[in-house]
């Protein structure tokens, strides 16, 4: 008993969101491996389950919480962490609403995560004869303090995949998007160093890495972002890349003209729109009307050959009016993007848009959705032929 507690190294990490998590989750497992513990892809083996989360819409939310209930439910129940933007949310509350989560762990606190389960571990041991009459919550541990990550996070080297790498370039966002929970979980904007940023891409270059995707919530607000693309396009070894997500308010026609020019760089833009009404933009503090938003995808496509757009588009923002709503779905068949992702609106604590009345009903919600998915369907469907 004692012996297969100290062998408690086969960690199984599960992740959930956006490109940044799934970062994230790398990060998490290279300084796990330097740290003696090995990376399984058999959940049924592991010792340690790591859900690192996400906390964008409830949806993202509610998955997290029946894994964490279905990993609590097992005959031996693994060590089980919560890490990312629920970790961030929630902080110990997390302990309250599900029981079998031994420890939480922020996104500024990843690195403490190899520490965290040496001592959850070791207390085991140590209260195994005597745990009965303890209370669970003491073996609890909760990290959500840290503002800033250390960079040497970043340099394990260890990435997923062998040819791409995803390299953070800023972390949380200032924006404050009425809607969104970033700002909240993730902090306000920080830049990495052009310097820290271009070791790591020449590190990976040495290492054989062929592609990579610059990230970061709103890179376009990075400090000299033309100037890092004309670096990273310098780098020997490097074949392509590209960069994740822009802001429109922040996006420049100096970009377009760098997208046009650096040969390394991809032709693809992720420009969320949000919404296609003035009215709904405002309350969602975007900063642009319609009309700049057709404007900037314009000269986009003019001055970038063989351009690609996608988007994000929520619909059923509080007090959405049919009206609204039209202008969402004629602006999506002005633009004819190449791909869009669309959401429901649904409210996230902190933020100033649940502060409003969440009164689109969901039937609505859901037609406003299936409306432009299928619009969105026949255009992607047109531009392929
Ligand atoms: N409700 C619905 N969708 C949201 N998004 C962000 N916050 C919310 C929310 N509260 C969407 C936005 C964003 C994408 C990552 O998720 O479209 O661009
Ligand atoms: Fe989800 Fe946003 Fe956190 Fe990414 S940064 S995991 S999208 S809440």
């Amino acid at each position: 008993m004692i012996n297969n507690e100290i062998k408690k190294n086969k960690v199984f990490l599960m992740t959930f969101g956006c490109q940044m998590n799934v970062r994230d989750s790398e990060v998490i497992a290279g300084i796990l491996g330097k740290s003696g513990y090995r990376i399984t892809d058999k959940e049924d083996k592991a010792d340690v389950v790591i859900l690192n989360t996400c906390s964008v819409r409830q949806h993202a939310e509610d998955k997290v919480w029946s894994a964490a209930g279905r990993y609590s439910k097992l005959k031996v129940k693994p060590l089980m962490g919560i890490a990312g933007c629920m970790a961030q949310n929630y902080k110990e509350k997390i302990f309250e609403r599900s029981p079998g989560v031994d420890f939480v762990v922020g996104p500024g606190d990843i690195a403490k995560i190899p520490e965290i389960i040496k001592s959850l571990t070791e207390t085991r041991i140590g209260t195994v004869p005597k745990e009965r009459g303890q209370s669970l919550f003491l073996r609890k541990i909760w990290e959500t303090d840290a503002k800033n990550r250390p960079d040497e996070i970043y340099h394990t080297g260890f990435y997923e995949d062998k040819d791409h790498a995803y390299v953070v370039i800023s972390e949380g966002c200032s924006n404050f998007c009425s809607y969104c929970v970033v700002p909240y979980v993730r902090g306000g904007l920080r830049h990495r160093d052009h310097k820290d940023v271009l070791n790591e891409i020449e590190d990976a270059a040495r290492k054989g890495i062929t592609r990579i995707t610059l990230l970061g919530q709103n890179v376009n607000a990075y400090r000299d972002f033309v100037g890092l693309l004309t670096l990273v396009n310098g780098v020997k070894g490097i074949k392509e890349f590209s960069f994740i997500t822009s802001h429109p308010k922040d996006t420049s026609v100096e970009l377009f003209k760098a997208m046009a020019e650096l040969e390394k760089l991809k032709k693809y833009l992720h420009l969320p729109a949000q919404s296609g009404s003035d009215r709904i933009l405002k309350l969602m503090n975007r900063g642009y009307t319609r009309k700049f938003y057709l404007d900037l995808a314009d000269k986009y496509r003019k001055m970038v050959r063989n351009a690609v757009l996608t988007a994000d588009i929520i619909v059923g923002f509080p007090s959405e009016t049919e009206n609204d709503f039209m202008d969402t779905y004629n602006l999506v068949k002005e633009a004819e993007f190449d791909a869009a992702y669309i959401f429901k609106y649904s409210p996230r604590p902190n933020t100033e848009a649940a502060k409003l009345p969440d009164d689109v009903e969901k039937k609505e919600k859901e037609r406003r959705h299936r409306l432009i998915l299928d619009l969105q369907k026949e255009i992607s469907k047109n531009k392929k032929r």
